[in-house]
């Protein structure tokens, strides 16, 4: 895995991992906001409440007890790519394996709803789950509209694989939305509230919000101007050969990917394109993979027969006709990226080598260690490329959020961070 953060955990699935159709444990990707909640199982309950006739506590047992649904579906991080966007933006630089493919298994929402005896009056169920937070940042809580709570296929899953869910993943109950970006799909779960109104809390009317239409790279919006993150989109990502390979003349080489789609799924067809976008021809979907929401994989025999540096192409569409963008959308939070995958690799050539890894930046000013990672290691610091403002805006959100940053020391962490992490360092 390529770790982002030790501490809080974000692991980001190699490339090799979209090799896999289902994927395993020690590939599934990681993001937590927090540090991971331990549950003990002699005290977990589901509650749930709000607007609905009669509020339930359920136990796993009761869960268990009840039909049982199981469906294939992709969990994608809203933010993966989110390392390519340029100008660069603050967050976890996610490149492509911020996704995963797992068979869940467990009740419908819907059910559960309506064993509660849920109001017509109900606008959205907001989730929480056993995670706290650090300092006094707000708990991470998410809401569906009660339209997506309702639909058949979002699951309160308890396995993923065939096996309890791991801890890491939700242990013991996680939502699953399935078309949907993974902000939605909580993890140790224990409550669900229906509301009679859209929650205004943080981690809704703040985080996790896109502009509707594209704006200029670089544009600062505030949240009213933009919506939260919903449905995945439509998305290939090539995975074999890699980036900068040699590849020998008159050869047969076989182009290897895996491409997804969101709630206008399932992927009805992949293109592939040898020469830089100019021609295009049908990719080869695996037969057996033809989910709505699963990941299906596409293969592309090619023979090159003339030396040359060729970038190979691929381009997803799904159900409803929608396509890879070939240039990034750039949007403030770095969501979304579903440019079409590009690998140029070197016929009759040597490989490229990769790019020397980066020295160890000096350590922080003063009393920039207790301030600044006590919370969190200086890797989620180090992956930044940020302006001085938007340095700022960091150092102004981290003391929100209970960073103990003295008034003279202000600047220096500022000029610290801006003159090793700012754009391009
Ligand atoms: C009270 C705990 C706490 C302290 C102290 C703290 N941070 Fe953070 N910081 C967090 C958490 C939690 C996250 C991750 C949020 C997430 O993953 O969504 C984070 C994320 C970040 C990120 C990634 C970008 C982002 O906004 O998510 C940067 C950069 C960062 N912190 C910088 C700093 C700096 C600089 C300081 C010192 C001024 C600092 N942090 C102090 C809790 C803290």
């Amino acid at each position: 895995m390529k770790v982002l953060s030790t501490r809080p955990e974000d692991l980001e699935m190699p490339l090799s991992g979209f090799s896999d159709y289902l994927t395993p444990v020690e590939h599934f990707f990681v993001r937590t906001h927090v540090y991971e909640p331990k549950v003990d199982m002699a005290s977990w309950s589901l509650k749930v409440e709000g607007a609905v006739a009669t509020p339930l506590t359920l136990s796993l047992d009761d869960l268990r007890k009840m039909p049982a649904h199981e469906l294939i579906a992709v969990t994608e991080c809203a933010g993966n790519g989110r390392g390519l966007y340029d100008p660069q933006v603050p967050g976890l630089q996610w490149t492509t394996g911020s996704i995963a493919n797992a068979r869940w298994r467990g009740v419908r929402l819907a059910d559960v709803l309506r064993k509660a005896g849920v109001k017509s009056s109900g606008v959205e169920t907001l989730f929480d789950g056993a995670d706290v937070p650090l300092g006094t940042m707000q708990d991470f809580r998410r809401s569906i509209t009660i339209k997506k709570a309702l639909d058949e296929n979002t699951l309160l899953a308890y396995e993923m694989n065939g096996a309890p869910i791991p801890q890491k993943h939700g242990f013991p109950l996680r939502v699953v939305v399935p078309g949907w970006a993974s902000d939605s799909w909580v993890k140790w779960l224990t409550s669900i509230n229906v509301l009679e109104k859209e929650w205004d809390g943080f981690w809704m009317k703040n985080a996790y919000r896109q502009p509707t239409h594209p704006v200029a790279p670089g544009t600062a919006l505030t949240p009213d101007q933009m919506v939260p993150v919903t449905s995945l989109r439509v998305k290939s990502v090539i995975w074999s050969p890699v980036a900068g390979a040699s590849v020998a003349p008159g050869s047969r080489l076989t182009i290897r990917g895996t491409a997804w789609a969101g709630d206008q799924g399932p992927v009805t067809g992949v293109q592939v394109s040898v020469d830089n976008g100019r021609t295009w021809r049908g990719a080869d979907l695996a037969r057996d993979q033809y989910t709505q929401f699963g990941w299906r994989q596409f293969q592309y025999e090619w023979v090159p027969r003339d030396a040359g540096y060729y970038t190979i192409m691929a381009r997803a569409n799904d159900a409803n006709g929608n396509t890879q963008p070939f240039e990034p959308e750039w949007n403030p939070s770095g969501y979304g990226w579903n440019v079409a995958s590009s690998v140029a690799v070197n016929v009759g050539g040597e490989p490229s080598r990769p790019a020397q890894s980066a020295s160890a930046p000096p350590a922080g000013p003063g009393d920039f260690r207790s301030a600044c990672l006590s919370c969190h290691e200086v890797n989620v610091i180090t992956q930044q490329h940020l302006t001085r403002a938007q340095w700022d805006r960091e150092i102004t959100k981290m003391t929100n959020w209970g960073a103990q940053v003295k008034p003279e020391d202000r600047d220096r962490f500022l000029d610290y961070l801006f003159s090793n992490f700012g754009p391009g360092k």
